[in-house]
């Protein structure tokens, strides 16, 4: 084999051998066919020695040498030219791509790598294996950014790092079919991302409760039983979504919620029970707004109205309400939104627990929603995806959220008609705007051709393991946009652990193998160990939370605001269409119609 001997690329100082220029020749391939991207190398494979040509091998980096650079190339594909001698040489065609070229750093420094490439290989040029120094140099990540996550697979003693910034604030995704070791990175990756930023938050949605073990010291566990979200932050089709089960509201009575619940907002509000610095502007609160108010309100006024109907069309409608209200309160299911402590404006300890602030030295939330009825995890991945993103919108920069979806294809699903149209609006914002104020996303699926492609095409790094599914693979490939597409012919062939990393968290794409992760931290294996650590962040809660409420201006640069005309323009249609929070977060997506939708339903 090709033994590294630094300026020796010729094998003009290979050890002594009995025949020398054969063995070379082994070792050595030439140019003999290049263009612009590509190129092709002739060389020999000794049939009893075949092995010796695994330098050759689909996946590997290659090196040709010229006069002040070397090219870096990929293998592609290799084939022997003729018929297979098992006694003699045979010819070997090797096709690359072209990557990129190293250069010499000076005077001895480093070698430094470069994706352009500014001078061709020649017909006849020297190619070889890859030296450990350059290819250590492809995959250097300049600044203290840089985390190692794994080793490269070509070569396990030159590490795999990602530029921990990048890689989340501009979202990644890691796909890959069910097995392959999707969980287990994303446990690694956060594990290395927390350490790294100690800022960070996480929040994990987890569909299969396995993440709570996993992050044994630094987590706490959010379920129906332990979550606290009053119903007064849902906005109204999130409030519907859980009071009708997910199926078609009775649009009357949702008209007739829409009206109430403002009323009940006032009249808590009248109690003195909240400060609303902009509560005097008539309208100014909509059935959307987070404010509180009381059930015993909202039930009384429903009450009140009911008997002063003039006809008696409308009384079912009312009494339907009334009965699916009492019925939502009393169902132990969504104990969590009309739980004990609603009455009392609890809002900021509610987000401080599912934030994190203060951490306590757990910056991990681990959402757990298997067992949890799906129509309730719409809703409430919708409340926890908006209030993500607000938070980290008025907290000033302070904030940095990570929201990791598992199994996202679930709520950001390909068609528009499935899923739970706000969970998606909400997961849209924070992919096309979250960056701005510290909002990130982690994507993870194993059918990427099942995710909404806008949300796929935010990740700006992906992580893609072993992807047997074509249409899958197609996705992925589309992602890529430089040579190294190739690289992802292996998506069906890769073993556990390993996986494709490309995107801008890495230097250049890479085909990785995550460190082998210790037991405890692999999702769904360990036991959990409870300890409290006191560390209190410098964030104060309360004005971010009134800045939230109050839609105020003060604080948020004009450039904001400038940009929010466009997005967040009023909506076509009747009053209240626009969600409130539209007015406290300047980016909204396209805004809700109230419409029946193609499957009968009322929004989205
Ligand atoms: N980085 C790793 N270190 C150690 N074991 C791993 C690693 N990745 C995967 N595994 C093993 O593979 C199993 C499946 O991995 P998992 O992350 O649950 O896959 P996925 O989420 O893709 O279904 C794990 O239980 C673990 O035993
Ligand atoms: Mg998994």
């Amino acid at each position: 084999m090709f033994k590294e001997h630094e300026g020796d690329l010729t094998g003009r100082n290979a050890p002594p051998v009995r025949d020398a220029a054969q063995e070379a020749a082994r070792i050595l391939g030439h140019v003999i066919q290049c263009d612009g991207a590509h190129a092709t190398i002739a060389t020999t494979a000794a049939g009893n020695k075949s092995q010796e040509a695994g330098q050759w091998s689909v996946g590997k980096f290659i090196s040709i040498s010229l006069p002040n650079t070397r090219t870096v190339g990929l293998v592609h594909d290799v084939h022997v030219d003729g018929p297979w001698h098992e006694e003699a040489d045979n010819r070997m065609l090797v096709h690359v791509d072209l990557i990129g070229e190293v250069r010499d750093g000076q005077d001895g420094a480093r070698p430094i790598f470069d994706r352009g490439i500014a001078k061709y290989p020649h017909i006849g040029a020297i190619a070889h294996r890859i030296r450990q120094r350059d290819l250590a140099a492809i995959y250097e990540i300049g600044g203290n950014d840089a985390v190692p996550v794994g080793n490269l697979s070509q070569d396990e003693s030159v590490s795999a790092n990602v530029a921990m910034g990048r890689t989340l604030n501009r979202h990644f995704a890691v796909v890959g079919s069910t097995g392959v070791g999707k969980s287990s990175a994303v446990s690694l990756l956060l594990h290395k991302a927390i350490e790294a930023r100690p800022n960070l938050r996480v929040l994990i949605l987890d569909p299969h409760n396995e993440f709570a073990s996993a992050f044994p010291d630094v987590s706490i566990t959010l379920d129906s039983d332990t979550l606290d979200l009053p119903f007064w932050m849902f906005r109204l089709e999130e409030l519907v979504e859980v009071l009708y089960l997910g199926r078609d509201p009775i649009v009357e009575e949702v008209e007739l919620l829409r009206d109430l619940i403002p009323a009940a907002k006032h009249e808590n509000r009248g109690a003195g029970n909240v400060s609303l610095r902009r509560s005097s502007e008539p309208g100014g609160i909509t059935a959307d707004t987070p404010v509180p108010y009381r059930m015993a309100d909202l039930m009384r006024i429903l009450d009140d109205r009911m008997g002063m109907l003039d006809s008696k069309d409308l009384r079912p409608v009312y009494r339907a309400l009334r009965q699916r209200l009492d019925a939502g309160m009393r169902d132990p299911r969504f104990r969590f939104m009309f739980g004990s402590r609603i009455i009392e404006d609890n809002i900021t300890a509610a987000i401080g627990r599912i934030f994190r602030i203060p951490a306590q030295g757990k910056p991990v939330t681990c959402f757990q929603m298997a067992g949890m009825p799906s129509e309730v995890v719409n809703a409430v991945c919708s409340v926890l995806a908006r209030l993500a993103f607000d938070l980290t919108l008025w907290g000033d920069g302070k904030i940095e959220l990570l929201l990791l979806c598992e199994e996202a294809h679930r709520y950001m699903p390909v068609d528009p008609r499935m899923g739970f149209a706000p969970t998606r609006h909400a997961l849209a914002r924070i992919a096309k705007e979250g960056r701005k104020y510290g909002c990130y996303l982690g994507i993870v699926t194993q059918r990427p051709g099942e995710l909404d492609p806008t949300i796929f095409s935010q990740c700006s790094t992906v992580f893609a393991m072993r992807l047997p599914n074509e249409q899958d693979q197609a996705i992925i490939r589309s992602a890529i946009s430089d040579a190294s597409a190739s690289a992802l012919a292996f998506l069906s062939s890769m073993g556990q652990r390993e996986c494709i990393a490309f995107g801008d968290g890495v230097a250049a794409t890479m085909r990785m193998k995550f460190e082998v992760l210790d037991r405890r931290y692999i999702p769904g294996s360990a036991v959990r160990d409870h300890t409290e650590d006191a560390v209190v962040q410098d964030i104060d809660l309360n004005t971010i939370v009134e800045r939230m409420r109050s839609g105020g201006r003060d604080g948020i640069s004009d450039e904001v605001w400038s940009n929010a005309s466009v997005p967040g323009a009023p909506a076509a249609g009747g009053p209240e269409q626009r969600p409130s929070l539209a007015r406290l977060s300047p980016y909204v997506d396209e805004p809700i119609r109230q419409e029946r939708r193609p499957d009968g339903r009322l929004f989205g």
